[in-house]
C-alpha cells in the first residue's frame, strides 16, 4: 500500500523504533525492498538520490514502486533523498513521490530556511511530507560533499522547524555517508538533546558502517528514520560480481539479478530487525 512518510514517521517516534529507508537504483532494489518489508511485516520507506533520478526518471521509479507497493497491505512510501532543488522536489511530487527531501545543509542558515520553507509551503498542498537537513552529514553522498564537525546546535533546530514547517529534520551528530574509513565522531547524546526540544521526527543519514549497536542507541535516543545506501549497493554489486566470476559466459540478466535481488532482500531484513520496525505494519 502506497502511502506518505507522515504517520509511519510519526509512529516510529512515539512507539521508540526507527522505520528504514532504503536506497534503490533500480528494479530489483525495489523488488527486494518491498519483498523484505512484506515479509516482516515493516512499513517502509524507498528513496532514491537526485543523481539516481538521472540514471532513471522519477516517473520510472513512482511507477516500479506503486506497482510493488499494491501487492502487499504493508505501508510503502517513495521518498526524494537529498533533493538538489525545489525543482526536483517539484518534479516527484508530480511524478508521485510521497515524500520529498530538500537538502539545504550547505547553504547559510538563512538560505537553508528560505528554500526548505518554500518546498514544504508547496507540498503541504499535495499532503506530502518534507524532510529537511540542519547540520552536515559527512562523506559523499552523490553530489553533496561533506565536511566535518558541523553538528546540529539544538537551538538552531528549534528555530528551523518553526520557520520552515518541514515535517522531519536530518541531524548532524557525526555519521557519514559510505562506510567509514576512520572511526566516526559520533554524538548521539545530541540527538537526544534536539530531540527534548524538537517534536518533529529525526532522521539518521549515513548508517552503512555502523554498528548494530550504535544504531539501536541513536534509535534509543530520539531517531525515528534511519538511511541505507552504500551497504546496498555492495550488496548488490557483490552478488553479480560473485555469479559473473562462476558462469562469465552468462548473458541473460536475469541470472545474475536474482542472487543480486535476494542479497538486497537478506541486509534490508536485517537492517529492519536492527531498527526494530519489523511487526509494527
Ligand atoms: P550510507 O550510504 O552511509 O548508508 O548513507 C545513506 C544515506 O544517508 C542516504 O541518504
Ligand atoms: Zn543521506
Ligand atoms: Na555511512
Amino acid at each position: 500500500m502506497l502511502v506518505t512518510t507522515r504517520k509511519m514517521l510519526d509512529d516510529a517516534r512515539d512507539g521508540g523504533y526507527a522505520i528504514g529507508a532504503f536506497n534503490a537504483e533500480n528494479a530489483e532494489m525495489v523488488w527486494a525492498i518491498v519483498r523484505a518489508a512484506d515479509e516482516l511485516r515493516a512499513p517502509v520507506i524507498i528513496q532514491t538520490t537526485s543523481s539516481t533520478l538521472k540514471y532513471f526518471s522519477p516517473e520510472m521509479f513512482a511507477g516500479m514502486v506503486k506497482a510493488e507497493a499494491q501487492k502487499t497491505d504493508v505501508p510503502v512510501a517513495l521518498h526524494l533523498d537529498h533533493g538538489s532543488s525545489y525543482e526536483l522536489c517539484c518534479a516527484c511530487i508530480a511524478a508521485g513521490y510521497t515524500s520529498v527531501m530538500i537538502d539545504g545543509s550547505a547553504l547559510p542558515f538563512e538560505e537553508n530556511i528560505a528554500v526548505s520553507k518554500k518546498v514544504a509551503d508547496y507540498a503541504k498542498s499535495f499532503g506530502v511530507p518534507v524532510e529537511a537537513e540542519l547540520g552536515r552529514v559527512g562523506g559523499k553522498e552523490d553530489d553533496v560533499v561533506g565536511v566535518d564537525d558541523q553538528y546540529t546546535d539544538p537551538k538552531e533546530a528549534v528555530e528551523f522547524v518553526e520557520r520552515t514547517g518541514v515535517s522531519s529534520l536530518a541531524i548532524g551528530i557525526g555519521t557519514a555517508h559510505g562506510i567509514y574509513k576512520v572511526a566516526p565522531k559520533l554524538d548521539l547524546d545530541r540527538a537526544a538533546d534536539i530531540r527534548k526540544v524538537v517534536s518533529i521526527p529525526l532522521v539518521m543519514h549515513g548508517a552503512s558502517g555502523l554498528a548494530d549497536e550504535v544504531m539501536q542507541e541513536g534509535v534509543r535516543k530520539g531517531i525515528a528514520k534511519i538511511n541505507f545506501a552504500t551497504e546496498l549497493r555492495v550488496a548488490f554489486s557483490e552478488a553479480v560480481k560473485a555469479y559473473l566470476e562462476k558462469d562469465p559466459k552468462v548473458f541473460d540478466p536475469k541470472k545474475y539479478g536474482t542472487p543480486a535481488r535476494e542479497a538486497v532482500k537478506e541486509l534490508v531484513k536485517q537492517k529492519m530487525t536492527v531498527c526494530g520496525c519489523n511487526g509494527k505494519a
